[in-house]
């Protein structure tokens, strides 16, 4: 029996072909794997009403870990007019898959690591090397909101926090509210999480990307979560820093920082950023990752404006691929790989579009597997 089952989960437009691509190598590295096909994305949506059918939840449950290409999706009113005539004005609504994913697993770290390797043109500066821990379940897209503000909510708020006073003259039918949920286990487990990855791969700083002196409740709790956990790594410094400011410092001194840590949606901004200073999305891949489970992904969506023309950078996920194999914990297989990646992109000679070259999905997959013995 192979060592992992991991389920296959292509999606749709690109999300196939970089599939694809990523099978090239992960055969080619024998990885000791059954792969198993899962289903996830529009089709599934169109014809059954579900872009991620029960069955899909049910093989994860039984695979070590999944890879996700990407998906399609489309707004509300649009996506229910695609549905087959049969489930058309049933009810249905579209909701993401892949968040969908992240909650039912609880996989509560998306680890996005941003890494300039040498060569690259797209390069903002090399020796970029950013980690990127954005807390993948609260904070602010928990999904707490409210339209129109109901009337027993906001004669609480307004008992319990006088500031609420300010928008007495607003009716309650003209005020949204999304909270901001954060749970001290929440910080704290993202945070230990960016910690045990500075000490495994030998980061000296972790940076909390928070907004204390204003979000002095939420962002207040991380930072007391990161002090606390910062206690049982004394080689590991902890900097804390404001989101508006790191943005201006990421972009100024992108070398500086290593490890970062931050909440929901902060993470969610911060990650373009790191991943545009790397080459942007043909290069940015990511894990959500739980305690029992894992699903790797590049963080492209389906580009449709490229489906079914074997004309993307398979890079993204094939660094997902990456970051599963560190996660089972296959490390020589894991640098194999990020090598043989390296040493295609510093060659220089095969390259796909984004990076100003004219070659093939294939071609750049094919490329890398040939590198992977030298
Ligand atoms: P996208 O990420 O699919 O593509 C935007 C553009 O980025 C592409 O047109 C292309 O120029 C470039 N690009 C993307 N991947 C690339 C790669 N591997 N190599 C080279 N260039 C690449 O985002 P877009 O166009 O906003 O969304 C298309 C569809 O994907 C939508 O239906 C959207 O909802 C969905 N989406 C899905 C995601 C996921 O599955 N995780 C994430 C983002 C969008
Ligand atoms: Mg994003």
């Amino acid at each position: 029996m192979p060592k992992y089952k991991i389920a296959w989960m292509p999606g749709d437009g690109i999300g196939v072909e970089v599939m694809d691509a990523a099978r090239l190598v992960l055969d080619a590295l024998q990885l000791d794997a059954e792969y198993v096909p899962a289903d996830i994305g529009w089709e599934f949506w169109r014809t059954e009403g579900d872009p991620l059918p029960a069955r899909t939840l049910e093989i994860l449950e039984g695979c070590t870990c999944g890879l996700f290409g990407a998906i399609t999706s489309k707004p509300k009113d649009e996506a229910e007019l695609e549905l087959i005539p049969e489930l058309q004005g049933t009810g249905l609504s579209y909701s993401s898959p892949i968040v969908r994913l992240r909650q039912h697993f609880d996989l509560y770290t998306n680890l996005r690591p941003c890494k300039a390797f040498a060569g690259n043109p797209l390069n903002y500066k090399d020796e970029i090397d950013l980690v990127v821990f954005r807390e993948n379940t609260e904070g602010l897209y928990s999904g707490v909101e409210f339209f129109p503000l109901p009337d027993e909510l906001r004669q609480c708020l307004t008992d319990h926090n006088p500031k609420m006073r300010r928008f007495d003259h607003i009716h309650s039918s003209e005020i949204a509210v999304s909270l901001r949920v954060i749970t001290q286990p929440g910080a704290e487990r993202i945070v230990r999480k960016a910690f045990e990855y500075a000490q495994r791969f030998g980061y000296p700083t972790v940076t909390l990307i928070e907004k204390p002196n204003v979000l002095r409740e939420t962002s207040g709790l991380m930072s007391r979560a990161a002090r606390t956990i910062a206690e049982e790594y004394p080689d590991i410094e902890l900097w804390e820093t404001n989101i508006d400011a790191q943005m201006m410092w990421l972009l100024k001194n992108p070398t500086d920082y290593g490890v970062m840590v931050t909440s929901n949606m902060f993470g969610d901004i911060v990650s373009d950023l790191a991943a545009q200073l790397v080459g942007g999305l043909g290069f940015a891949s990511s894990g959500n990752i739980g305690d029992k489970i894992a699903v790797f992904e590049p963080t492209h969506g389906s580009a449709p404006k490229y489906a079914g023309q074997n004309k993307v950078n398979p890079i993204a996920m094939l660094l997902a691929s990456k970051l599963m194999l560190d996660w089972l914990n296959e490390v020589e297989l894991a640098q194999t790989l990020e090598k043989a990646i390296a040493r295609v992109i510093k060659d220089g000679k095969i390259r796909t579009y984004d990076m100003g070259g004219t070659h093939s999905t294939t071609e750049m997959a094919e490329e890398i597997v040939s590198q992977l013995d030298s």
